[in-house]
């Protein structure tokens, strides 16, 4: 299995789109259909940007980056299911903070929900301590080294 990483083009939205789809039915999410509109020209205008996981030409896996000036969140993560458990949401994870802390930003963040425990783990065994809880998730943050 031939994996490589790269920043997103806008020619890949319709695929992070399904990716986002497929994260969304496994979390049992049901009220959010997908991103509105235009949610993801942010990521390629400047400071957020997305990776994605490319394997044989097709767009495996992403996550997308928001820059803060005191964190680095990392918005949704999703690996299509044939290639979980193989190190991708890892290898991703690790491209969101190296954007930290090439950008001198000392913190990443995300939520993730309570039921998830898996990706809770797996944030876990990467170094993420839940540093809130909000409804339905918590909130998970890691102290960076700077770059
Ligand atoms: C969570 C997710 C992004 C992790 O990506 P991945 O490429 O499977 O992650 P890795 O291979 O680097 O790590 C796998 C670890 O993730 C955990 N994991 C979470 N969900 C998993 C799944 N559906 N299948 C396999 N492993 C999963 C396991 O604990 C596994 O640990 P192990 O290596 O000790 O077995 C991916 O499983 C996924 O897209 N899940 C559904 C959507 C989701 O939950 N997104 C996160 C929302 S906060």
């Amino acid at each position: 299995m031939n994996v490589t990483y790269r920043r997103a083009v806008p020619a890949d939205i319709p695929a992070i789109e399904q990716l986002f789809a497929e994260m969304l039915a496994s979390v049992g999410d049901k009220g959010c259909g997908g991103y509105e509109n235009g949610y993801l020209d942010k990521f390629f205008g400047g400071g957020d940007v997305i990776y994605v996981a490319v394997s044989d030409g097709d767009v495996v896996g992403y996550v997308s980056v928001e820059l803060y000036p005191d964190f680095v969140y990392l918005d949704d993560l999703s690996v299509t299911e044939r290639f979980r458990g193989k190190g991708i949401g890892t290898k991703l994870i690790k491209f969101a903070e190296r954007y930290a802390a090439d950008s001198n930003v000392p913190m990443t963040s995300l939520h993730v929900e309570r039921s998830n425990t898996a990706a809770r783990y797996l944030y876990q065994r990467l170094g993420y301590a839940v540093s809130g809880e909000e409804d339905e998730r918590f909130r998970m943050t890691k102290h960076i080294r700077k770059g």
